[in-house]
């Protein structure tokens, strides 16, 4: 492919690089967490994942948590979860579990009372003042941030409002508290100019209770000056401001919407700002083209800032894609998924020398990052690399003691606002083609390392 001869020709020992980067990550890696509850929620993880029935009666229980009044409902909906667990014809037959040690009772028990702690190593405060110790922390050794408010999908006026407003504060409280942090030149300034120290990711589905895929037009002019707002506290206080992707029926929305505003003269000057590519979209080198036209035709004082991601909402269009009748629009192959992923990383990485986009990789998958970040080594740039708050730890550990420039992706706010995202995390955690769970299951380096 033309693709991977362009690879070879600017990087020609390439995989070499990878897999010794890949071998310095794992060696920094601090080890599993050992601690009593890590080693349940492990066991209660490979059990749901050999167990797909019971994995999916834990995501209903999971699913109506939130909206159970009191503890006499959570009791109700447990019940009827544990119920499940031993209705089932495996649990009938006694089928032995992923790990013996565990009941299928236990394992549908320990998951769903479980969500609140797992919740605890997701979310790093219920807001922005709580946040401050954490994010502080990170910043003084050596971890920038971007924030993101939990909620999104609002169905009313006022809750965009109030998601608004949040946000607006945070930005506010960061930078007051910002000033103090100490300097560190890693995560103040890379080859294309300076980094600002706050940094805030928002949903366009939590500023408009109107983003609906058949009317996006309606969800554009509803989300659009809730965003402007934000825009505007972020280029007054000197933040970055990222907005996030969502499901594949709200990204043509999502995206003309960012486009739009960062294209208007009032921004020209800031917010430093960006926006999210879903490698697992089929059509996302399409959409790559796209935004690196816009990003060459409408130059601003800061890079456009592109963060590749995976992209979290597998399930979701899958199930959706079938029940239409449609060709998903997401890789159904891990394989081709994890190529892609690397094609996309190269081209950005190759986008940035004149300083029209900038490139952020966040992934857990040890060889993506490794690819990343000997690609970059390889052509002399740089590249910044994002984790998320309590999955990419160990990661985030490795790459800090690599002297790689990594930011921690971390949510703020409660249970409640969380459900979804904890969900999505679950779904990755707990999915076959999780490079988290082959790692955690002991796959063999070289396996894990394997160009795609
Ligand atoms: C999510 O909310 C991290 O933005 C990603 O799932």
């Amino acid at each position: 492919m033309l693709m991977d001869t362009d690879a070879a020709e600017a990087a020609p020992d390439l995989e070499p690089r990878v897999e010794r980067i890949g071998r310095e990550l794992v060696a920094q890696m601090p080890t599993a967490r050992k601690t009593p509850r890590a080693a349940v929620e492990r066991r209660v993880m490979g059990a749901m994942v050999a167990d797909p029935e019971l994995r999916a009666a834990v995501f209903r229980f999971v699913d109506v948590r939130p909206a159970c009044a009191d503890p006499g409902e959570v009791a109700r909906h447990l019940g009827e979860l544990l119920a499940e667990a031993d209705d089932s014809p495996l649990a009938r037959r006694g089928a032995a579990l992923a790990d013996g040690a565990l009941t299928r009772r236990a394992t549908a028990k320990a998951a769903a009372l479980g969500v609140g702690q797992m919740a605890q190593r997701f979310i790093i405060g219920s807001d922005a003042r709580a946040a401050l110790p954490a994010v502080e922390k990170l910043w003084r050794e050596g971890v920038a941030t971007t924030i993101d408010l939990l909620g999104e999908a609002t169905v009313t006026e006022d809750e965009a409002e109030s998601y608004a407003a949040r946000c607006e504060e945070t930005l506010l409280t960061l930078h007051e508290a910002s000033k103090g942090w100490p300097s560190r030149e890693l995560l103040e300034r890379d080859g294309l100019g300076p980094l600002p120290r706050v940094n805030l990711s928002v949903k366009v589905s939590a500023l408009t209770p109107l983003l609906r895929p058949t009317a996006p037009e309606r969800g554009i002019a509803g989300a659009e000056p809730r965003l402007r707002r934000l825009l505007r506290v972020a280029r007054d206080t000197g933040a970055h401001l990222h907005v996030d992707m969502e499901s594949f029926d709200t990204r043509e929305a999502i995206t003309e919407l960012t486009l739009k505003l960062l294209s208007e003269e009032e921004f020209a000057s800031g917010p430093s700002a960006g926006i999210v590519l879903q490698a697992y979209l089929t059509e996302s080198p399409q959409h790559l083209d796209r935004l690196l036209d816009w990003a060459r035709t409408h130059r601003r004082a800061y890079p456009f800032t592109i963060r590749l991601v995976k992209g979290a909402y597998w399930d979701h269009e899958t199930v959706e894609a079938i029940q239409h009748g449609w060709e998903p629009p997401v890789f159904q192959d891990r394989r081709a998924c994890d190529r892609n992923f690397e094609e996309l990383t190269r081209r950005l990485i190759d986008a940035q020398p004149g300083g029209v986009v900038r490139a952020a990789i966040a992934s857990h998958n040890l060889r993506s990052i490794a690819h990343a970040a000997a690609y970059a080594d390889a052509r002399g740039l740089d590249v910044e690399l994002q984790v998320l708050r309590g999955l990419g730890d160990e990661t985030q550990a490795a790459l800090l003691a690599a002297g790689r420039r990594v930011r921690a992706y971390c949510p703020i706010g409660d249970l409640v606002a969380g459900m979804a995202y904890l969900v999505r995390r679950l779904l990755e955690n707990t999915s076959n083609d999780s490079f988290l769970r082959a790692q955690a299951e002991g796959v063999d380096l070289t396996t894990l390392l394997e160009k795609p």
